[in-house]
């Protein structure tokens, strides 16, 4: 009776973010059906890179808006493994030596380091794939076959070309000079801000959100997204190693073009701000029975040191 009591209770956000990781981490251990017939090998590279932590807040977005609607946690837990595949295995490419050669990911040696570039890179197809497999696996949960559809299209939508894949191809273009800031904009809404988009509505479908509803949680996950990158940014410089589990200075390194160098500092942390701002503002425009949880997230990526 006590315990049921406590879980009911509103957790803290550190609480209940960690709640989450750990049934998304329960989740993720079974995530190839038994009786499927993988090389071991494969298996083990894609779930070093999936284990290996992470802040898993693509996941928590999924839960929350899914929760913020009155939705069961149950039914999105599945959407919120796809995604959390999909991330995982753009983090195993983006740290691949024809990317941005990174040894160190989630305070571990990269994939590649560890299982040798062929593998790595196959261990992201295989996560990148599997993601729509796993996801499919909420409408046994009471998802409607027609929200399950418009999850999975729009994980192919936010994903692919004209989402994450589409904003890499233009980082590294980026390399090579840009003058606008508007590009630079371009980078960092497609190629971070498409997956917190993509969290949030899908979380909130699996609830049976309203057009209108989705329409403003995707200008919350635009905001939230563009300001997290900002301060992904920010962190290369100013971070510390040991807190982020990645190496700092990666950017400047590559002569990528990032928010601080285009317009410094002290205005990219302005940025990340009002970008905040922004969000919460569109959240209220969602009509959620509770969007508490959202708003409490968007607090603390601001001052997130990791
Ligand atoms: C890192 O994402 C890549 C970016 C899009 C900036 P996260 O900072 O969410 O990485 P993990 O999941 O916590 O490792
Ligand atoms: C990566 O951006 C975005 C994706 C992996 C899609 P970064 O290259 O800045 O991410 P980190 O700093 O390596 O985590
Ligand atoms: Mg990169
Ligand atoms: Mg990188
Ligand atoms: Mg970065």
């Amino acid at each position: 009776m006590k315990a049921v009591k406590r879980l009911s209770e509103r957790l803290e956000l550190k609480p209940y973010i960690h709640h989450i990781s750990v049934q998304m981490e329960q989740q993720l251990q079974t995530f190839l059906p038994a009786g499927w017939d993988v090389p071991s090998t494969l298996t083990e590279s894609m779930l070093y890179s999936l284990m290996a932590g992470g802040k898993r807040l693509r996941p928590v977005f999924v839960i929350a808006a899914a929760e913020a609607l009155g939705g069961s946690r149950e039914a999105a837990l599945p959407v919120a493994c796809a995604v959390e595949m999909v991330h995982t295995y753009s983090l195993v490419h983006d740290d691949l030596p024809a990317m941005d050669d990174d040894d160190y990911r989630r305070g571990k040696l990269t994939n590649h380091k560890v299982y040798g570039e062929a593998l790595a890179i196959l261990a992201g197809d295989a996560l990148l794939t599997h993601a729509f497999y796993a996801a499919t696996g909420c409408t046994a949960l009471g998802v409607a076959p027609e929200a399950a559809l418009a999850i999975v299209r729009d994980l192919a939508e936010y994903a692919g070309p004209r989402g994450m894949v589409g904003g890499q191809v233009a980082d590294m273009q980026g390399e090579q000079g840009m003058t606008e800031l508007e590009q630079l904009r371009y980078i960092h809404l497609h190629k971070t801000a498409d997956l917190f988009m993509f969290s949030l509505t899908a979380g909130a479908r699996t609830a049976g959100a309203t057009e209108q509803q989705l329409d403003a949680l995707r200008r919350f996950g635009s905001d939230i997204g563009l300001a997290f990158q900002i301060q992904d940014d920010i962190l290369d410089v100013i971070g510390d190693e040991a807190k982020l589990g990645k190496k700092t200075q990666s950017d400047s390194k590559l002569q990528k073009v990032t928010y601080p160098y285009f317009i410094g500092l002290d205005a990219s942390k302005q940025e990340v701000e009002r970008l905040t701002a922004s969000a919460k503002a569109a959240l209220q425009e969602a009509n959620l029975k509770d969007s508490r949880r959202l708003e409490e997230i968007a607090d603390y990526l601001v001052q997130r040191d990791h």
